[in-house]
């Protein structure tokens, strides 16, 4: 029996629809006594064994490089750009997914030297966007999103009545979904605006179809450990523009460039060897990883339909994602409370969207209907590679 409940603690994905622990429901204090079904967590990482990561510890023993763009994290770059189709200077590591966008957001200031100090960003993600566009010292403005694809749409900003004043954009691939990266790349040499886009969960995505790596805008993915390729915290920062990846490594590398004077104000955002160690046993394990997390998706897809409910699952979003859609706030907030009662956890990634947090709550806005709409109405169900088929069964039962 699993009665870890340390998950509803855990504020690192906005898990606010998460029961409290005070909230005991009957269902919970069931789970508590040992009367219940098992808990289901909403993820449950499941990252390369210790077998498989010694012998690349063991190169560490050998080498004692521990840091520095070490021996492991060049191999782990080099590897990951022919696995993308990318040249060896299209691809940098750094130590999370917030970090390749304050790389990248930064690298783009000094290149493009764009004199605006507004980014609009969607109000639709997960804080972690608005929090590095502000350490890069932007103002925020939020924006909405498309009822249909839940991401930023470079029309609609093309006329945004503050434009004069942008100095950046920052588009967000919601939960791994695909974004208009064409549009976003002529809405950049368009308007002269810098685009930086947030690709957080996009690497399955990319590592199934790297055609996707967009020729002028660059992407920031994160590799937290909750996601589909997981190195435990670590990102990665992929652009065609060579360039740009130079001065991001500089950014990230405290200003470093081949020699020991800064070059650029700078920071260290180093994936470390230990973290190259994880990355790459996960690269040399993902295609088992994969059809492990297609499997989910399936037993997702193949569930007897539910009235009123869309299940949105991979090669839709990331396949790290299981997610439920539904008509209206009152029918989530029905089934979050059931789910959450019957000992299966939900999550709303994003939370209610970047105003409804305190730290963000200040920020200029537009007005966000549809932002506020569908973070009331789709709920992260669970989803991790060793969900069972009797799991998803479960699950899926409580949807009906
Ligand atoms: C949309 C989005 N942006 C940025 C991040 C930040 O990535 P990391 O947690 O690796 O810093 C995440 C992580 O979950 C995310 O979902």
């Amino acid at each position: 029996m699993r009665h870890d409940l340390s998950d509803l603690a855990d504020t690192k994905q906005n898990d606010i629809q998460v029961a409290h622990p005070l909230m005991l429901t009957p269902g919970i204090l069931a789970l508590l006594s040992g009367d219940g079904p098992v808990r289901i967590p909403v993820a449950r990482p499941s990252l390369p064994r210790t077998d498989l990561l010694v012998p690349y510890l063991r190169q560490i023993d050998e080498t004692q490089i521990y840091a520095n763009h070490g021996p492991l994290v060049d191999q782990f770059e080099a590897r990951m750009a022919a696995r993308l189709g990318l040249q060896r200077s299209e691809v940098i590591s750094c130590n999370s997914g917030t970090m390749a966008l304050v790389g990248l957001i930064r690298a783009t200031r000094s290149l493009w030297n764009h004199p605006g100090r507004l980014c609009l960003l969607p109000a639709y993600t997960f804080v972690a966007t608005a929090g590095a566009v502000m350490s890069c010292g932007y103002e925020c403005h939020l924006v909405d999103i498309d009822p249909v694809s839940w991401a930023m749409e470079p029309a609609a900003l093309r006329s945004h009545p503050r434009l004069s004043e942008v100095g950046l954009v920052v588009p967000v691939a919601p939960y791994g979904r695909m974004i208009d990266l064409q549009g976003w790349q002529d809405f950049q040499s368009e308007t002269g605006i810098p685009v930086v886009v947030d690709a957080a969960a996009c690497l399955d995505q990319l590592m199934r179809d790297s055609s996707c790596v967009p020729e002028a805008v660059p992407l920031a993915l994160s590799l937290h450990a909750t996601k589909s390729f997981g190195s435990g915290e670590g990102g990665l920062v992929l652009s065609c523009n060579s360039t740009l990846v130079k001065e991001t490594y500089k950014v990230l590398n405290n200003g470093f460039f081949g020699s020991r004077d800064a070059q650029t104000v700078g920071l260290n955002g180093k994936m470390s060897e230990y973290t190259a160690v994880v990355a790459l046993a996960e690269l040399d394990g993902f295609a088992d990883k994969l059809a492990r997390w297609a499997k989910v998706a399936e037993a997702y897809a193949a569930a007897p339909p539910a009235a009123g409910v869309r299940l949105w699952t991979a090669p839709d979003v990331s396949a790290c994602y299981a997610l439920a859609e539904v008509g209206s706030a009152g029918h989530a907030a029905d089934l979050r409370a059931r789910l959450t009662d019957r000992g299966i956890d939900v999550r709303n990634w994003y939370g209610a969207g970047l105003p409804a947090h305190p730290a963000y709550a200040h920020l200029w806005k537009d007005t966000l209907t549809v932002s506020n709409d569908i973070a009331s109405r789709v709920i992260g169900l669970p989803c991790f590679t060793d969900l069972t088929d009797t799991d998803i069964s479960r699950i899926t039962a409580e949807l009906r």
